[in-house]
């Protein structure tokens, strides 16, 4: 999560740069030597999701809105003192405690409608210190009108000690009074509660006490109060309850108030009354209190008041006036009640509503549901790769899901894929990929997927899940009495739980009966309880790490650290949510997704009879094979089902089916170009110029680059297309290049200018080709094989405008991010570009046959909520990638422009990926 400093510095960066574009533009600066180095694996894998998705720029998201919220704190606006106006007229005297639960309501012990005879008649609240008159601003003095006990109340018994006195009239709600709601459900799930009250039997007259106790079991209790025979005759029943602090040190003699919890919704904490502090209860430093337990006596309770107190009812009453989230507050903001009632103080923060531990989110993301008559959504889901969707396993198991919904767009399943491990009855390996059929395919749908994202273990604390919730139990809790109560989607923000204590938590449940293991981790609310009904658990959604604000102009959606396996009231009370560590099942995924056998998995065996390089084998699937250095056989051929090995030395020699490998036998001809002419390349520097638009080249920008000619007459020559200069004598283009001519094979190329109309001023090097050789099984329909050397007639003098490029060797991974010098059929330029992978190219082009020796490239965009841009240029335009050795930038040539369809509208075009040829070429150099 962001700091707030830092949203705001960014913030004011932003207006200062203002132009999107600049932002960037400094962005790419940033990773632009990253990006040269960063290559893709051929094989597919979810790691490199955010280079395919070109989110690799992208920067901290800009700063959410900053709200304001008073920020005092309004814990005891419902607490009344109850008390006797004596006959002589003297002060009042307080005597009890009592809860405002309506605004002409206040809630009591039944004891305390009566001292010696006489009935209490005035009610006060707003007035912490009630012996002082400091603090007296805020505080409203009622008469009580009338005294109800409950109609089973008997003064010589404990039980239904419970009293509502009406008051003559109706309180004014204001911040420091306001009534409380109170808990309806008769299972308790809290671990702490809060006695509150003044204790009037205290010396000094006091304030409000208030002290954090823990329930304490009906069976435990009735220890306590076994000898009370008068008062307990039929024992500790489940009208009342118990609670004491833990080391039952003190005892609070707050009679008639409140035993309470605060619960939240709406970004505000609502105070709820369990239960009432009975009277004529002996009390001692170590007996636990006893209270009336007030989910009894609601339907009484509800008859008197006629009010309904069902939870989401009663907390949007006076929402409004509730103290806040204590995430959104500072802390140097937060002020004690006391503090507010004698300063008046009540300052504002500037709260980021997006940091709120419950709150409604921007859009409806991902579900997984069953069709029908109406769907019924199910779990939630994190779109992972185009076609794939994740989820949890348990939330898929039984039913026969068939629809996604990812932010209203509807995809049909092909098939739930269930980890192999994953076993019904625990919350190990809880995953489930969710392969969606591509018939309707939507090109370029990049925005849906997350990419999986490794949750930092020291600098991340919070995490956000979601749950679905009503929205006037989760909106910002700035007006009362919102009725909206639709569902939405909301996120809940929660704390990292140490994983000893999560499987502490989950003693004694069989789902994780192992405890927590590495591939799962836990968070929770930190004692945080939600007011019933404001969020229902969605498992299978995503776990992420941040969000971002909704006008943040980055389409994608966050990264994924996690799935939600079982989360209980939303992670919220007293059991942390289970979520499976998404990282720790990447390799499982690609598997699916990928179909990627990584070779470091597939099984070696040593050959029986042990085998030097460049010795014939036979490779797995009996297909004939050469013993190569590992990293010189493409290791998509290799991981097959087992890896022969000729010798294994420093590094395995394997058995690389033929066409598959690089001959070792060619590698001084081709490393040749990395050691020589470094004199006169230039210096990385040199490249970085201004980005963003094409510019022309400099000289000896990319000095590798040469125009191939065809004479017209004898003296005009037509330059139809590029090549690349790979040796002295030898330059590289597509068979469609040296076919751009009909029956003629190219005559002369231009090396060391970029514009034909300087070709003749004298710097270019004009040399006649001696040999066009097209690749033998060159099919110009298919564009199989799109490649053919050029042996030119003399040699190239070398200087620091003509100067051979490298060839790109590495079979398994390819650079993503490169340049393609591009010729307009006047000049050559530069232009930024990066490699789609094939499987990618192939889902969301017209390119839907491609081959291991072709691949595909684009316009490099930062963000691809940019329009498409064209892609078309010119066959035997090289890809060019600038790797780095000492100072120096080796350009690497790894493809050449071979065909496109629909270039002008944006589809990346199709390339020859070199490569594949390098034994080829390297006959020729
Ligand atoms: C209250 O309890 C006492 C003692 O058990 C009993 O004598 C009396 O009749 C009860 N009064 C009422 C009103 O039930
Ligand atoms: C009361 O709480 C229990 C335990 O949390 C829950 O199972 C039950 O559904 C709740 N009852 C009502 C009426 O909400
Ligand atoms: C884990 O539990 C211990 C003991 O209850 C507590 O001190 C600690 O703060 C807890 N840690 C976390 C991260 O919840
Ligand atoms: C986690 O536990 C499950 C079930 O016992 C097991 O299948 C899985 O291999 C464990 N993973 C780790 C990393 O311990
Ligand atoms: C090759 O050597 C490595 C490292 O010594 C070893 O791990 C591996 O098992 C060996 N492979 C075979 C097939 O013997
Ligand atoms: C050669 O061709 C060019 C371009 O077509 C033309 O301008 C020129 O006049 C021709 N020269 C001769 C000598 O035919
Ligand atoms: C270029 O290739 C030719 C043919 O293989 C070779 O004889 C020559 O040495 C190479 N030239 C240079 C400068 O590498």
């Amino acid at each position: 999560m962001l700091e707030r400093g830092t949203i705001t510095l960014l913030g004011l960066l932003l207006a200062l740069v203002s132009s999107a574009d600049r932002w960037a533009v400094q962005a790419f600066r940033k990773s632009f030597e990253e990006l040269s180095v960063h290559t893709l694996p051929d094989s597919g894998s979810l790691e490199d999701c955010s280079l395919r998705l070109q989110k690799l720029a992208h920067d901290e998201p800009p700063a959410a809105q900053l709200e304001e919220f008073p920020s005092y704190s309004r814990e005891f606006a419902h607490l009344a003192a109850i008390g006797w106006k004596p006959k002589s007229g003297d002060d009042i005297e307080w005597r009890c405690s009592g809860s405002l639960i309506a605004e002409n309501f206040i809630l009591t012990a039944a004891h305390c409608t009566q001292d010696e005879g006489v009935e209490p008649t005035v009610v006060r609240m707003g007035d912490l210190d009630l012996y002082s008159a400091k603090d007296d601003r805020y505080a409203q003095q009622v008469e009580i009108a009338e005294i109800i006990r409950h109609p089973e109340f008997n003064f010589s018994s404990a039980y239904h000690d419970i009293a509502l006195l009406r008051l003559k009239k109706s309180v004014t709600v204001t911040d420091f009074v306001t009534p409380a709601c109170l808990y309806t459900n008769d299972s308790l799930t809290f671990d702490k509660l809060q006695a509150a009250g003044w204790d009037f039997y205290a010396e000094v007259s006091p304030p409000i006490l208030t002290t954090p106790l823990n329930p304490i079991n009906q069976d435990r209790c009735k220890f306590w109060y076994r000898d009370n025979k008068e008062a307990f005759r039929k024992g500790i029943n489940r009208m009342l309850m118990c609670a004491g602090d833990e080391q039952l040190k003190s005892c609070p003699s707050d009679t008639g108030g409140p035993l309470q919890v605060k619960l939240l919704s709406s970004s505000r904490y609502t105070p709820f009354v369990v239960g009432v502090s009975a009277l004529g209860v002996p009390c001692g430093a170590t007996t636990p209190g006893v209270y009336a337990k007030v989910p009894h006596y609601i339907l009484w309770i509800e008859a008197v008041t006629k009010l309904v107190y069902h939870p989401p009812e009663c907390v949007i009453r006076h929402i409004s006036r509730r103290e806040l989230d204590t995430s959104l507050v500072a802390p140097e903001l937060k002020t004690t009640a006391l503090e507010t009632h004698l300063t008046g103080k009540k300052g504002t923060v500037e709260a980021n509503p997006l940091r709120a531990k419950l709150h409604v989110f921007k859009e409806f993301k991902c579900a997984v549901g069953k069709d029908g008559e109406n769907v019924e959504w199910l779990c939630g889901c994190t779109i992972v790769a185009q076609d794939f969707a994740l989820t949890s396993a348990r939330c898929v198991k039984d039913v026969d899901v068939n629809v996604v919904n990812y932010r209203n767009d509807w995809k049909k399943i092909a098939e739930v894929i269930f980890h192999p491990e994953y076993d019904r009855k625990t919350l190990y390996n809880d995953l489930a990929l969710i392969r969606l059929q591509t018939d309707n395919r939507n090109r370029y749908d990049w925005k849906a997927v997350s990419c999986i994202g490794a949750p930092g273990e020291e600098d991340q604390s919070e995490y956000l899940t979601f749950g679905i919730g009503p929205y006037n139990l989760n909106d910002d809790g700035r007006t009362d009495g919102n009725a909206d109560g639709t569902e939405r989607y909301v996120t809940a923000t929660l704390q990292r739980v140490a994983n000893a204590n999560c499987t502490e938590a989950y003693k004694g449940y069989g789902i994780l009966k192992s405890g927590l293991n590495a591939t799962q981790f836990c968070f929770g609310s930190g004692g945080d309880h939600l007011v019933p009904g404001a969020c229902e658990p969605w498992n299978g959604n995503e776990v992420l790490g941040e969000i971002r604000p909704p006008n943040d102009p980055n389409p994608f959606p966050e990264d994924l650290v996690g799935v939600s396996s079982y989360a209980p009231d939303c992670g919220f009370g007293r059991r942390p949510l289970v979520a499976s560590r998404a990282i720790a099942f990447r390799d499982w995924m690609d598997t699916i997704i990928y179909k990627a056998t990584k070779v470091q998995t597939v099984p070696q065996v040593l050959m029986e009879k042990e085998l030097a390089l460049d010795y014939i084998c036979e490779a797995s699937d009996r297909e004939a094979g050469v013993c190569v250095h590992i990293d010189h056989c493409s290791h998509r051929a290799l991981a097959k089902d087992v890896v022969k090995v000729c010798t294994n030395e420093t590094a395995p020699i394997v058995c690389c089916p033929v066409n598959s490998f690089i001959a070792t036998a060619h590698l001084p001809l081709l490393t040749e170009c990395e050691t020589n002419y470094q004199r006169f390349r230039k210096k990385y520097a040199d490249f970085v110029g201004d980005r963003g638009t094409a510019l022309p080249l400099e000289d000896g920008a990319h000095p590798h680059s040469v125009m191939i000619g065809w004479k017209v007459n004898k003296t005009a020559t037509a330059w139809h297309c590029t090549g690349t200069l790979i040796n002295l004598s030898t330059v590289l283009t597509t068979a469609g290049c040296a076919n751009s001519v009909r029956r003629r094979s190219p005559e002369v190329v231009s090396v060391g200018e970029t514009n034909v109309a300087r070709i003749y001023d004298g710097a270019a090097q004009i040399i006649r080709v001696k040999e066009t050789i097209r690749y033998p099984s060159y099919n110009a329909k298919t564009h199989d094989n799109d490649i053919a050397v050029l042996k030119l007639e003399s040699d190239v003098l070398v200087n620091e405008n003509a100067i051979p490029a490298c060839l790109w060797r590495d079979l398994n991974r390819t650079p993503y991010y490169g340049q393609e010098v591009h010729f307009d059929g006047q000049s050559l330029t530069a232009r930024d570009k990066n490699v789609v992978h094939n499987r990618d190219c192939q889902l969301f082009t017209s390119h839907t046959e491609l081959t291991n020796d072709q691949l595909c490239w684009q316009e490099f965009r930062l963000r691809p909520d940019g329009a498409d841009a064209p892609n078309c240029g010119r066959k035997g335009n090289p890809f060019i990638t600038l790797q780095r050795t000492n100072n120096i930038y080796l350009p690497y040539l790894v493809g050449l422009y071979s065909y496109d369809r629909q270039c002008a509208g944006g589809e990346p075009i199709v390339a020859t990926r070199i490569s594949s040829y390098i034994n080829w070429i390297s006959l020729y150099m």
